[in-house]
């Protein structure tokens, strides 16, 4: 896994966040090192959708599939059982450069029939098939404020009854003491995970370009206004909340 130093040099110059071949070739490392608790809000996500009893013959949907994680394991965790229907995956993301990775890492794993990668805007997609599980994970947060509650219709449109979104975002506090709190306590995270003073300056100059967070309540009522009345935070860590909501 290659070693996410991006922000430690002078040769990285970015104004905004991107998610370029640079950031690709780092991301799993650095979602790693930067997203608290990332490898239990997979085990969390594998959870529910055992809960959910899916079935096979409807795709799940991962927004923002990046590099394909969320995708890999869910796909070890459903199919375990090789003599039943094999779950099948729709990954959406903009970027040809996390595309790439995603498909050179699951092609090992996923038969190719199982699996669709799009490379396409969320705020255009058009969701080809219905689903009873679709997961956005810390791709919201990048969206236009503007564009948000067209987008998680669509989400709502898409899902049968019953069927599941499991987002998560990073979050901002209800208040600026409580913001500066978490903020202080997540960089804390980040130097335990080993980045340097500079690399969390620099990264957070880059990303106060491109991602816009909200708090938990704007997330709630956001999803309220998209149609769903079945939602809650499900976790929770400082400035980063997961949430399900249920059609
Ligand atoms: C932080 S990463 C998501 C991490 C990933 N879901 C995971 O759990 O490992 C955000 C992803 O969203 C994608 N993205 C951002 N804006 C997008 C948009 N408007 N349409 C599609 N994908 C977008 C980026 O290219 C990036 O791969």
């Amino acid at each position: 896994m290659t070693k996410d130093r991006l922000f430690q040099g002078d040769n990285y110059h970015v104004d905004k966040f991107v998610f370029d071949q640079q950031v690709a070739n780092c991301f799993d490392d650095m979602a790693k090192r930067s997203i608290p608790f990332y490898q239990e809000i997979h085990r969390i996500i594998g959870e529910i959708a055992q809960q959910l009893e899916l079935n096979p013959d409807l795709p799940i949907y991962d927004l923002g599939c990046s590099t394909g994680s969320t995708i890999q394991l869910l796909h070890q965790l459903l199919n375990v059982n090789r003599s039943c229907n094999h779950h099948c995956f729709i990954g959406v993301d903009n970027s040809p450069d996390m595309l790439s990775k995603c498909q050179d890492k699951l092609a090992a794993t996923i038969p190719s029939n199982l699996l669709q990668l799009t490379c396409d805007d969320l705020t255009s997609y058009q969701f080809p098939h219905h689903s009873q599980l679709i997961i956005m994970n810390y791709t919201l947060q990048f969206i236009p404020k503007n564009e948000r509650k067209k987008l998680l219709t669509k989400i709502w449109q898409t899902l049968e009854p019953g069927g599941a979104l499991i987002l998560s975002e990073k979050i901002k506090g209800p208040s600026e003491k409580i913001e500066n709190i978490f903020t202080t306590l997540y960089y804390d995270f980040k130097r335990r995970n080993g980045y340097t003073e500079r690399e969390i300056e620099r990264k957070k100059e880059a990303l106060e370009q491109s991602l816009y967070p909200l708090t938990i309540k704007e997330q709630h009522q956001l999803l309220k206004d998209s149609g769903f009345t079945h939602y809650d935070t499900m976790f929770q860590w400082y400035n980063f909340a997961s949430f399900v909501a249920v059609k």
